[in-house]
């Protein structure tokens, strides 16, 4: 399985945030936005990750973080420079995806918890062994109408609907910025058509496994947290959120050198060569403190 981040996008609720800094580089709490979603895939034991963002703004993310072998992973980056829909992701992506399947996330969105779910979601993917070639995620939200919606059988997972921004939702299960594909994505992308706000759907994407009855769901309970973070308001409720569970947890959400560790993509020499890069900070002393933790439950 490959990873995708799209990272482009124009930012516009965020203006005049983004007139400088591109959203996935603002600050939540203590890291820059990208650090979630590409924890999280890390999480899934993807390995290879392509970012897709703009020309002027690939070099930051360069400058963050590099060709990934800091933290274990093969990390390449595209262009894509004007947000002409998310499903361009696997236009641009086509070549990276090599006929594997892959893992998209946007760039704005922040899940915590356990993620056992995730991690099974995958298996299957990878598996297929349920005739299954693409698979969603829902989530329960209080206000499904600004969100593409899911509709299923609850005992046996079946898809029946998928729309987006209904005004009128079948079910309070909205679809997050986290979706699995097999290669056949690219093929499938090539065939949509924009719609009237002149970007191809990925609910169109989506609906296209639906027709043929491949597509999976995955449920997500509610003791993970789903934020999305692309207004001013749930830009600072992420922040807040963050720092109030690390605060209480001593335990940092999405530090990718912890992360890297943990899923063995580093081991205690690269990790110790990854630590002379970082300069002295508490960021750094947190990732001295986790190596010593770690050390000591592996009994070294
Ligand atoms: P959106 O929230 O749809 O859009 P945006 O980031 O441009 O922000 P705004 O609506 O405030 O103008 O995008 C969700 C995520 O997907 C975000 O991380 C940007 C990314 N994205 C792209 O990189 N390219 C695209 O073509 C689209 C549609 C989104």
């Amino acid at each position: 399985m490959k990873g995708i981040i799209l990272a482009g996008g124009a930012g516009s609720r965020l203006y005049p945030l983004t007139q400088v800094v591109t959203k996935q580089l603002q600050p939540v709490y203590d890291k820059p936005m990208i650090y979630y979603p590409l924890s999280l895939l890390m999480l899934g034991g993807i390995k290879e990750i392509l970012l897709i963002s703009t020309t002027q703004d690939i070099p930051f993310f360069k400058r963050l973080l590099g060709d990934g072998s800091q933290l274990g992973i093969k990390l390449e980056y595209a262009v894509q420079e004007h947000p002409r829909g998310i499903p361009e992701a696997f236009l641009i992506g086509e070549d990276f995806i090599k006929g594997d399947d892959v893992a998209l996330i946007l760039g704005d969105n922040l899940l915590h918890g356990d993620m056992n779910f995730y991690r099974k979601a995958i298996k299957e993917q990878t598996s297929k062994e349920n005739g299954l070639n693409a698979r969603v995620f829902a989530y329960s939200v209080s206000d499904p109408e600004r969100y593409g919606v899911v509709e299923f059988d609850k005992r046996s997972k079946k898809v029946l609907s998928i729309e987006e921004k209904p005004k009128a939702p079948k079910s309070s299960y909205a679809i997050p910025g986290l979706y699995l594909f097999d290669s056949t994505a690219s093929e499938r992308s090539k065939k949509l058509k924009p719609s009237p706000r002149g970007e191809t759907e990925i609910v169109e994407l989506i609906k296209s496994y639906l027709a043929d009855g491949k597509l999976g769901v995955s449920v997500i309970d509610r003791g993970i947290a789903w934020l999305d973070m692309g207004t001013p308001r749930s830009l600072l409720e992420s922040g807040e959120y963050v720092g109030a569970i690390e605060e209480r947890q001593g335990l940092k959400i999405a530090c990718l050198e912890e992360v890297a560790l943990r899923m063995g993509f580093l081991n205690e020499a690269t990790f110790k060569k990854t630590m002379e890069t970082i300069p002295r900070s508490p960021y750094k002393e947190y990732l001295e403190k986790i190596l010593v933790e770690i050390q000591e439950k592996n009994g070294l």
